[in-house]
This record gives C-alpha cells, sequence and structure tokens, in this order.
C-alpha cells in the first residue's frame, strides 16, 4: 500500500465533507505492533483507575500481559509508540462526538471502524482506540462486537460472557444491560458479539438493531460507541451497520489492501460519514506518522 493510495483515497474523501461542513478527515499511521519476542516497552502509568462513586461491582479483569502480546496498549502505555498513534487518532473522533455543538457530528458517538477486507486490522484498530479513549478522564466508552460471526473482541482483552448482541436481538426478555461486561479499566465496557445464530444477519438488519442502536447513542449521550464490523466487501450487514453510524473509520492495511477493494469499499459507504483513513501495519519505523487534513 503506497502514501499515494491513501492520499487518493483521502482526496476521494475531501468533497463530500467539505460539503457537509464536516470537520477536515484525517489519515493516521498505525505502526506494526512489536511481535512477542519484542522488548516490552516500559510502562508508564498515566491514570490509575478508581472505582465509580455507588459502583462497587468488580469488572472483569482484562489481561494485560495478554494485550502486550497482541501488540495492543494497555492503560499504561499512552506514551509507546502505538500509544501514540492512537492518541493521534483519538482526538478529532472525540471532536466529532463531543466538541464545540457547531461542529460535532449528527450521532457522532456512534464510530464504526471498518475495512475492505479480512485481517486488514479492524478488529486490532477497535480495541486500542477504546483503550485510548478509555483512558480520557471525561468519557467512557463502549465497544461493540458487530462482527458477530467472527467475534474477536473478547479474544483481544481476555474476557468471557455469557450474553451478547445477537442474544440481546433474539431475546425479548434479555436488555442490553444483561449482556454488557463491565472491565476493570473503569470506563471501558464491551457488548460481545453474542451466541452464533444462523440468521444473524437478518438480525443485524432488523428495525430491533437499528433500535437498539439509537437507545445505545441516547441513553448516554457523552459516552462513544465503537463498533468493531465485519470486512465491508464479504458481508451485507456491515453496509447496513454503516448506515446507522455518525462517524466511519476505514482501516487500509500497508501493502496489502487492493486498490480497487478500497475503492469498492468506499463506494458502497459513499455519501456516509467517514471521518478518517487509518494506514494500519506501517513498517515504517520512525515516529513519523500523518495525520493530514485531507
Ligand atoms: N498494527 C498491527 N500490529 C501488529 N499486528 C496487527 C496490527 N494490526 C492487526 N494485527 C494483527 O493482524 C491480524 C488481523 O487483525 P484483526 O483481527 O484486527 O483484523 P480484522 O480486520 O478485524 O479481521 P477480520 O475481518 O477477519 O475480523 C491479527 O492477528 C492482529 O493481531
Ligand atoms: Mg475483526
Amino acid at each position: 500500500m503506497s502514501k499515494n493510495l491513501i492520499e487518493k483515497a483521502a482526496s476521494r474523501l475531501r468533497e463530500p465533507h467539505a460539503s457537509n461542513g464536516f470537520p477536515p478527515p484525517g489519515a493516521a499511521r498505525v505502526p506494526d505492533a512489536p511481535g512477542p519476542d519484542a522488548p516490552i516497552p516500559l510502562a508508564v502509568p498515566v491514570h490509575r483507575p478508581q472505582p465509580a462513586a455507588g459502583d462497587d461491582a468488580p469488572g472483569q479483569s482484562i489481561d494485560r500481559a495478554r494485550l502486550r502480546r497482541l501488540g495492543v496498549m494497555t492503560p499504561d502505555d499512552e506514551r509507546t509508540q502505538i500509544g501514540e498513534q492512537f492518541r493521534l487518532l483519538k482526538r478529532p473522533i472525540l471532536d466529532n462526538a463531543f466538541g464545540p455543538p457547531a461542529s460535532r457530528l449528527p450521532r457522532g458517538n456512534l464510530v464504526m471502524v471498518a475495512s475492505s477486507l479480512p485481517g486488514e486490522g479492524k478488529s486490532f484498530c477497535a480495541v486500542n482506540l477504546a483503550i485510548s479513549i478509555a483512558m480520557e478522564m471525561d468519557r467512557t466508552v463502549l465497544l461493540v462486537d458487530a462482527d458477530v460471526e467472527r467475534s474477536k473482541v473478547l479474544h483481544y482483552l481476555g474476557l468471557t460472557a455469557r450474553h451478547g448482541l445477537l442474544d440481546i436481538l433474539r431475546t425479548p426478555e434479555l436488555t442490553v444491560g444483561d449482556a454488557l461486561v463491565r472491565t476493570d479499566i473503569e470506563r471501558l465496557t464491551v457488548l460481545p458479539g453474542g451466541t452464533p445464530y444462523k440468521r444473524a444477519t437478518e438480525l443485524l438488519a432488523s428495525e430491533a438493531m437499528r433500535k437498539l442502536v439509537r437507545e445505545l447513542a441516547s441513553r448516554y449521550p457523552d459516552r462513544l460507541i465503537l463498533f468493531d464490523s465485519p470486512p465491508l466487501l464479504m458481508t451485507t450487514e456491515a453496509t447496513v451497520l454503516a448506515a446507522h453510524m455518525g462517524q466511519i473509520i476505514v482501516v487500509v492495511e500497508e501493502r496489502q489492501t487492493p486498490q480497487d477493494a478500497l475503492k469498492k469499499a468506499l463506494a458502497m459507504i459513499a455519501g456516509l460519514p467517514v471521518s478518517g483513513l487509518v494506514l494500519n501495519k506501517s513498517t515504517a519505523r520512525h515516529r513519523d506518522y500523518y495525520y493530514d487534513a485531507v
């Protein structure tokens, strides 16, 4: 994947955003995280979560060692290279969601991490972004695993759950609260994909799903709801999900995502609020990221 492609893709995004009065989208570079044998970066504690007042139920413990093995940032890693990249990426997303009213996007707190094809790093970016946002003092984040056929979020975080998104959609007796997984990162809550179901696609495209997404967005207006999603070119539900979103982040894998695939994926979400492109698995070792206003 050449930088040119990103620039081309980015310029394709310029017009709709300008005409809609959206803040300029950006493209961020996320480094290839160190593999299991790479030295573990020195942890710099930046925040020690305290239990919220009146909320004494402990959240499930997120496995920090596992996060590091997978190259995912931990709450103590904001100053590492990976932490820095996601800090840059989250800023415009948070501004679009919670900035001054004049520059906020409609339903800007609903954010989908999308990409054209499998394996480009949607789940990786969604989990990193969620952890990074949860480190903000005044924000909470709900990470929703909407890639229900190949749910990865629980696996990344080392969590377990009984219910998830598909269970809520299928079972009227279940409420959202029954499926939420609170974690020991105080401001990070997870809604897992749920029990596999053969008609999952229909459920995700249903009116119940639309209502659920709206409910999630409005119940806690100061909470960012981040959706990990299936690849746009492989499933129809990704496009349906995209239509509910206030912001869409498109992950591109350096030197892997074919130009045609990216073009097709962008065409599928044309007219929707794409607010950034992430160049993932970049092998550039320098600290140089770019965050072009496009
Ligand atoms: N920046 C990165 N550094 C190191 N490993 C990465 C990076 N991004 C992704 N990976 C790894 O690449 C693999 C694919 O990533 P991931 O599962 O996030 O892709 P995906 O787009 O969610 O795929 P799918 O569409 O199949 O769900 C995983 O093993 C993940 O840990
Ligand atoms: Mg995934």
